[in-house]
């Protein structure tokens, strides 16, 4: 029997990694630019972490954790987001001691068992950065700005949406109006939505049941409800949003799947998706770090899917670098072909990515393969060439060709000619 990878995952095969290593450069040299330092915490936690962190009444913690006991009978979870496992590891080192602010970046494998399809896996890739410890909305407005610009650079388009969830002052009184209002409309609502009406209301705004959505239609909005702190740290937001240039679309319906969300809540929406159309998403969590154990610390973060990512690149035929040796050595005897395999070493060492022939091929199979990986140069050497001790070089895109002692090749190789 063949075995086959688990549904819902997928290998990277290395036609693949080159694309995935040209976003995570570029989303490195942007957090590099905003001074995010990367974070990387074990890929499983107590379970705690998730279901005290990210709330019992997701989906993501009711539904889609990989839970496991382990043999010395701890209850453990393969993580389904970062941002819990980024504030555990922010509490048990006291980072909030050491600096008023720390802003942390992650890139890294994440887990949810959720119906695979199209943009939906069960191992999945995020990157994501976390601005922990200030309350103010530059904060909120950086961490979106930071999405644009990654964005930008990789050529993807998005709309932005964009909500105020409101503050613990301000939430129980829009709970308690959403719940009556949703108690008014039960019949009309789809079985879990009236189970959520009780548990956790916001959440029914969120359902995507057409019948969820007609009866709640004329619901109350947040908006509405907000607090006078709450209020200005959206319009200052806002305002800052406006200042940079970066559009966004009200939309007062957004709450999110995870329940420690406070205030500010956005999500980053592609067309070119299909049904999981979200890009990524983020927002504000000022009571996280307290919900966690730690001292009360605001926060805000966004985390986006890279499988998403990529699917709108390639859509885009987005031009990813290629990747192409500097040199294809060709050895046509015994002792040139010993030659060919001594100098790619050396060349190697002098930093010069060098190809040769590992299988005795011919000349013509060996140019061939040199054409075929598109190497700039490419040095021939038989009897003769190994009595004078120099190599024919040939510049592929030119056409020309030229004798080079074997001393001077890899200071040949490293000129700019062959662009
Ligand atoms: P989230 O909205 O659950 O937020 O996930 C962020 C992004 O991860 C989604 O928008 C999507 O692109 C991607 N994603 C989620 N599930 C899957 C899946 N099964 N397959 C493929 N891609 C997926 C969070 O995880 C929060 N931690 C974001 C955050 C950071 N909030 C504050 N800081």
């Amino acid at each position: 029997m063949a075995y086959k990878s688990v549904k819902g995952t997928k290998d990277l095969l290395p036609q693949d990694t080159l694309a995935w290593l040209h976003v995570e450069q570029v989303i490195r040299e942007v957090m590099e630019l905003y001074r995010y330092a990367e974070i990387r915490t074990p890929m499983f936690e107590e379970t705690a972490v998730f279901s005290r962190g990210i709330g019992e009444e997701t989906d993501v913690v009711g539904k889609e954790m990989y839970t496991f006991i382990d043999k010395g009978g701890s209850s453990l979870t393969l993580r389904p987001e970062m941002t819990a496992s980024v504030i555990r590891s922010f509490i048990q080192h006291s980072m909030g001691e050491q600096s008023s602010l720390n802003k942390l970046y992650y890139i890294g494998p994440m887990f949810r068992q959720e119906r695979p399809q199209a943009g939906r896996f069960r191992q999945f890739h995020q990157f994501g950065f976390e601005c922990i410890g200030q309350q103010g909305p530059e904060c909120d407005a950086e961490i979106i700005a930071i999405a644009a610009d990654i964005y930008a650079r990789l050529g993807i388009s998005y709309s932005l949406k964009l909500n105020s969830v409101g503050d613990p002052q301000c939430r129980p009184l829009y709970r308690e109006a959403l719940q009556k209002f949703l108690l008014g409309v039960y019949d009309a609502l789809s079985p879990e939505s009236q189970r959520r009406t009780e548990t956790n209301p916001m959440r029914v705004l969120d359902s995507k049941d057409e019948r969820d959505r007609e009866a709640t239609a004329d619901a109350p909005v947040i908006i509405d409800y907000l607090s006078d702190e709450a209020r200005r740290h959206f319009e200052r937001t806002c305002g800052l949003l406006d200042d940079l240039g970066i559009p966004y679309v009200l939309d007062p319906r957004l709450v999110r799947g995870l329940d420690y969300y406070t205030m500010t809540a956005f999500e980053f929406i592609s067309t070119d998706l299909g049904s999981q159309d979200a890009l990524g998403g983020g927002g504000r969590y000022d009571g996280l770090v307290e919900q966690l154990g730690g001292k009360h610390t605001p926060a805000v973060g966004f985390a986006a899917g890279i499988e998403r990512l990529l699917m709108v690149m390639e859509k885009n035929e987005y031009a990813f670098p290629a990747s192409a040796p500097r040199v294809y050595l060709v050895g046509m005897d015994d002792a040139s072909r010993a030659w060919a395999f001594r100098t790619a070493i050396s060349l190697r060492r002098q930093g010069i990515s060098t190809e040769i022939d590992y299988a005795g091929r011919s000349l013509k199979a060996q140019m061939r393969e040199a054409n075929k990986l598109a190497c700039p140069y490419v040095a021939i050497v038989g009897e003769s060439e190994m009595a004078a001790s120099q190599a024919q070089v040939k510049e592929m895109r030119k056409g020309t060709q030229e004798s080079v002692e074997f001393a001077r090749l890899a200071e040949y190789f490293v000129q700019d000619t062959a662009q």
